[in-house]
């Protein structure tokens, strides 16, 4: 077999060169047919061995095999080669700049969240009682119609229950569960367990949120948060209670505001009176807030009312005290000026961002 054309092993050294100059997949794909398949050199010379004896066919034909094995298999690794290139420059181009991504993060306002306007006033007014020797307590805000209403001197039907407009929740017997209108309830629960354990006198307040079937406005929303104050011991006066009042005013507002006790109504006190403050947009002119008087009205407040002293076991002839209760909602508008108390609810950033 003298041809050095047709010698398998030359052939297959110039067929690895034409692999290994495969640029890409798609190179490849077309050129495999004339590098091994059926138009390839090989199949080519494969033809020409009928013609040869039988000894020249055997040793062509196993040398024509090994050098097909052989581009064969430097295809093979060609076409790895190649897919994993190309896989890299693929992941290459759809690459983040990790340097690009960091920078962009380092430029993000980082948002650090703080507690709500409510939260933070309810703190601040805690912190002016608990300084004034006050503890302070909760109660549950789903509340027996006996403790938001009947034990407050209120019992079934009486009219002053038209003062606070309820929600019932449907739960025992029909009107018999309320969501509590105010946190006057509380002190029920307080004065039961200062009897229960021989606990007076009390100096308490209880903040807490309350609920009122009202149509919200700019004084009024649905769900609004209430401190009430509560002093039961011997010797208690009115004169007590006006002063507790106005040194609680000066002390959260500041010494331009005092305070002052109108006349008013509650059940469970007995004199009751309404508490004003120093209108704080005006200073006390008189403004549209205030309806052009000066003065803002905050809460109520009186002498606990001996019924309800009796209705928790306690003898009204020994003890006696006075009760409050405010607005926190309202006491955060009037410091900070606030428009319309519905912006307190509705979580719009610009609004909440400036009380961080
Ligand atoms: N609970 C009354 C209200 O919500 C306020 C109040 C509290 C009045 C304590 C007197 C004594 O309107």
């Amino acid at each position: 077999m003298p041809d050095d054309r047709l010698d398998p092993a030359t052939l297959a050294d110039d067929l690895v060169n034409r692999v290994h100059a495969l640029a890409s997949l798609d190179a490849l794909r077309e050129a495999e047919a004339s590098l091994v398949g059926r138009r390839s050199p090989f199949a080519e010379l494969q033809r020409t061995l009928g013609a040869l004896d039988e000894e020249e066919r055997r040793t062509l034909g196993a040398s024509l095999q090994e050098a097909r094995r052989r581009v064969e298999g430097e295809l093979e690794a060609r076409r790895g080669l190649l897919a994993a290139e190309e896989r890299r420059r693929a992941l290459e181009a759809d690459r983040l700049d990790l340097g690009d991504v960091v920078d962009a993060a380092v430029r993000l306002p980082v948002a650090v969240g703080h507690g709500g306007l409510i939260a933070a006033t309810q703190r601040e007014l805690e912190d002016v009682f608990v300084a004034m020797g006050f503890t302070v307590e909760e109660g549950p805000e789903v509340e027996s119609d006996w403790y938001n209403f009947e034990a407050l001197n209120m019992p079934p039907a009486h009219p002053a229950r038209g003062l606070w407009d309820t929600f019932y929740v449907d739960l025992g017997d029909p009107e018999t569960v309320v969501l509590r209108t105010h946190t006057s309830p509380t002190q029920i629960h307080l004065m039961e367990r200062a009897t229960a354990t021989d606990g007076l006198p009390i100096h308490s307040v209880m903040p807490g949120r309350c609920y009122r079937r009202d149509t919200p406005d700019a004084r009024h929303l649905v769900a609004f948060h209430q401190i009430e104050g509560l002093v039961v011991a011997e010797g208690i006066t009115f004169a007590d209670l006006a002063g507790t009042i106005e040194s609680f005013t000066t002390a959260y507002f500041g010494p331009s505001i005092t305070s002052r006790l109108r006349p008013g109504f509650f059940p469970f006190t007995e004199p009751s009176a309404e508490f004003e403050v120093t209108c704080t947009v005006c200073g006390g002119g008189g403004c549209r807030t205030c309806s052009m008087t000066g003065w803002v009205e905050l809460g109520g407040c009186g002498m606990v009312d001996p019924a309800v002293l009796t209705a928790v076991g306690i003898d009204p002839e020994r003890y006696h005290g006075f009760a409050f209760g405010f607005g926190i909602d309202r006491c955060a508008m009037m410091r900070y000026e606030i428009a319309d108390l519905r912006a307190l609810t509705e979580n719009d950033v610009r609004f909440v961002e400036q009380f961080s």
